[in-house]
């Protein structure tokens, strides 16, 4: 397996504080890793970093060549009076003019996260489970070889929690995807991830998720 990103004596500061400190890493292509560890020590700020955000303080880091970003936020639950549909929020992603190949690529990516059938429905009616399924599918447009998400499933309820793992499970076996996945729940990350990074006292820990040792938490 070849490495997709290599993460080199990562520093970040605000004004006084450190956040982290000399963080060295690397991410294998078509892995499952979960980012784990307590509030506030820098999780977030590592993704924004990766996603060229903002630069960290000090040190660097180096995606493959061919890497294509999809960044899944943390869930904001929109508006009730949100206008656009879930087809149309979707394609927010894609060029401003629908050609035919575009809505195509569009429709294919509602079928992929099971949102194709109830497409025209507001994404301001929708489920937090399929609001979040659609912005997993804009991120898709893309065509993505990496995916980060930010604690995509925190308040969502089991069963649709299952269900955006399963299709992100599905998205790494059958599409390759490399997966960074941000969250507090560690039985979910055992069940889905193979891998765990685990962020606090500005250092992080790399190993098999299968390892992972709960006191950490
Ligand atoms: N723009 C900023 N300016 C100053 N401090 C910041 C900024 N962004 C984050 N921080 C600080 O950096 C630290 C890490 O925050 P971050 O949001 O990355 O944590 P986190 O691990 O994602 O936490 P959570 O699990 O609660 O989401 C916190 O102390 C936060 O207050
Ligand atoms: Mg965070």
């Amino acid at each position: 397996m070849s490495e997709i990103l290599n993460v080199n004596n990562l520093t970040m500061r605000f004004d006084k504080k450190t956040v982290f400190k000399d963080l060295n890493f690397k991410l294998e292509e078509g892995s499952m890793t979960a980012l784990l560890g307590p509030n506030g020590t820098g999780k977030t700020t590592l993704i924004n970093i990766l996603m060229k955000m903002f630069p960290p303080t000090a040190g660097s880091f180096k995606f493959a060549a061919d890497v294509r970003l999809g960044y899944v936020p943390q869930f904001r639950n929109l508006d009730a009076e949100y206008p656009l549909s879930i087809a149309a929020f979707t394609g927010l992603n894609a060029p401003l003019i629908k050609s035919k190949k575009v809505k195509d690529i569009i429709n294919k990516q509602l079928k992929e996260t099971n949102l194709y059938d109830i497409r025209n429905t507001r994404m301001g009616e929708a489920s937090g489970g399929q609001k979040q399924r659609a912005y997993l599918a804009q991120a898709l447009l893309d065509n993505p070889n990496v995916i980060i998400l930010d604690e995509a499933t925190a308040s969502l309820d089991p069963m649709a929690k299952e269900e955006l793992m399963q299709l992100i499970e599905h998205l790494n076996e059958k599409h390759n995807i490399t997966v960074l996945f941000v969250t507090h729940d560690v039985p979910l990350a055992t069940k889905y991830m193979q891998n765990y990074l685990y962020l606090n006292h500005q250092q992080i820990a790399q190993g098999r998720m299968a390892d992972f040792k709960e006191e950490y938490e």
